[in-house]
């Protein structure tokens, strides 16, 4: 069956630094397995909020923490999960599409910077963790197929 879960994975980007400071390059299709259409960034979230609570049909997503920090939760509606912490500007995370995934423990400081495959289609989210489980048993089943 085809794990999306296995497909998470941490990237680590290439940084120009010298002694002016640091830059961090990611480019589409190069450092991050897909062509950048969006870009949005999160920031005044706190150690209270959970963000996210949803899977994407179509977009794959990476999240980096520019500044400050936050953990990402993923999970496969299979009961897999894993935390992740993004804690460093040249670091983030892959998440492939159908993944459920949230947002947390943002520092007060966090800017999460997320890059995503695909514009903004609302109706591409799935929002219920129940009919995630739902779609992700058919999702897995057509891919078989
Ligand atoms: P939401 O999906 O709840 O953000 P998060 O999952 O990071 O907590 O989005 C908050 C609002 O912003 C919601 O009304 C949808 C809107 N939005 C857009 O219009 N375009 C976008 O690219 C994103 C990510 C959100």
């Amino acid at each position: 069956m085809l794990n999306h879960m296995d497909r998470v994975k941490m990237i680590e980007f290439k940084d120009m630094g010298d002694e002016r400071g640091q830059l961090v390059v990611v480019e589409g299709g190069i450092d991050i397995p897909f062509e950048i259409r969006r870009a949005f960034y999160i920031y005044g979230s706190d150690a209270t909020v959970v963000r996210g609570k949803h899977a994407n049909k179509k977009t794959e997503f990476v999240l980096i923490n520019v500044a400050g920090t936050s953990k990402v939760k993923v999970m496969d509606g299979a009961g897999n999960e894993a935390i992740f912490c993004l804690n460093r500007p040249n670091t983030g995370i892959y998440l492939p599409n159908m993944v459920w995934k949230e947002m947390y423990d943002f520092s007060p400081d966090s800017v999460l910077l997320v890059l995503a495959s695909e514009h903004y289609d609302a109706s591409e989210y799935i929002r219920d963790y129940d009919e995630y489980v739902k779609e992700i048993s058919s999702f897995a089943f057509s891919s078989e197929n």
